[in-house]
């Protein structure tokens, strides 16, 4: 099965070809990404608009390469899988119209999935031996939380935060550091300068360059020590030891050393460039679901393939519980 994988839903237009034969592993024909942090830079942050505006002009140029790259026609692909959500809801429009248009226009079926549980799933790219059940991390810009992964479709929500997503604390304190943006790997970076810090959080602070290293490193303290307390109790409460980790943030070298600190933990994670933003998790993710509908097994989430399907800007990947 060839998949065309699209992402858009926030400031990467991203396209991959891959190859999925059912008990083989995925094989990626080609990935191209068009980053768009150049044009939201001067404004600190990303700005929906415009970036809704960018997906217009290079998803078309970004899908030409990756079909030209991977040395196949439209007319050969079998599934077009895209992220419906969550994200900006302009942004995933421009993304899912798209899809609409390359599937009615290649006559390949349509499986609109979910950037949350693509991230989430994103370590089983590479890693066959991870298997489920496993606790999956996904520590994005928009997303920090904890999952029981019993299988696909099947996830139970553990922790989640209730305040801005790690990556969101390392980019706004990075801002607040005068770190240009996008500032949480280079916040990361500069905390991993020094060895330890005086600094007791909250505090506020201004100073010399040495002092930003320091304080990097007791925000960067701060904001990992919040999630591996969480990973702690739920590795001890369900006694699962593998922990496969996602998002931008799983990037970090401190949270990796952290986690692998833990008591016999097996950390997984995919490579770096399908840690953050890519197109080949949304590939993999759709080729799931669609491998179980050929096999006929009901599946826990309703994935139509359906062109009158909207994009959902919110889209928890476990619908949460009615007190
Ligand atoms: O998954 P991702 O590419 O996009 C979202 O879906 O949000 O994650 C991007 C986030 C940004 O907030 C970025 O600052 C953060 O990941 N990030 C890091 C590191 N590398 C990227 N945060 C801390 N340490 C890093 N090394
Ligand atoms: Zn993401």
């Amino acid at each position: 099965m060839l998949i065309l994988g699209i992402e858009s839903s926030c400031d990467e237009s991203a396209v991959s070809i891959v190859r999925m034969e059912r008990g083989t592993s995925l094989s990626i024909l080609s990935e191209v990404i068009s980053s768009q942090i150049d044009l939201h830079r001067a404004y600190g942050g990303v700005v929906p608009e415009l970036a809704a505006r960018e997906h217009l002009v290079n998803l078309p140029k970004v899908t030409g390469s990756a079909l030209e790259l991977a040395g196949i026609s439209l007319s050969q692909v079998d599934l077009v899988s895209y992220t419906r959500g969550p994200g900006l809801k302009g942004c995933l429009l421009m993304g899912d119209r798209f899809a609409k248009a390359l599937a009615i226009s290649s006559g390949a079926r349509l499986r609109g999935v979910n950037h949350v549980e693509a991230h989430l799933l994103s370590p089983m790219i590479e890693n066959t031996e991870l298997s489920f059940p496993f606790l999956g991390l996904v520590v994005s810009g928009g997303h920090t939380e904890l999952y029981l992964v019993k299988g696909l479709g099947k996830y139970e929500l553990i922790a989640r935060t209730i305040d801005d997503a790690a990556g969101e604390a390392f980019d706004k304190s990075a801002n607040l550091l005068g770190i240009e943006y996008p500032g949480g790997a280079k916040l990361a970076a500069m905390a991993d300068t020094v060895s330890g810090s005086c600094f007791k959080l909250p505090s506020v602070m201004t100073g010399t360059q040495g002092d930003k290293a320091a304080l990097a490193f007791s925000i960067q303290d701060a904001i990992i020590a919040a999630i591996i307390r969480k990973v702690k109790v739920a590795v001890e409460d369900c006694g699962i030891r593998d922990i496969a980790i996602s998002g931008g943030v799983s990037a970090n070298r401190r949270l990796r050393v952290e986690l692998e600190g833990i008591n016999q933990v097996r950390l997984f994670s995919a490579r770096r460039d399908l840690c953050t933003d890519n197109a080949t998790m949304i590939a993999f993710l759709g080729g799931l679901y669609e491998e179980q509908i050929d096999q006929g097994t009901t599946i826990a989430h309703a994935f139509e393939d359906d062109l009158k399907l909207e994009v959902k800007a919110r889209w928890p990947v476990v619908k949460p519980k009615v007190l």
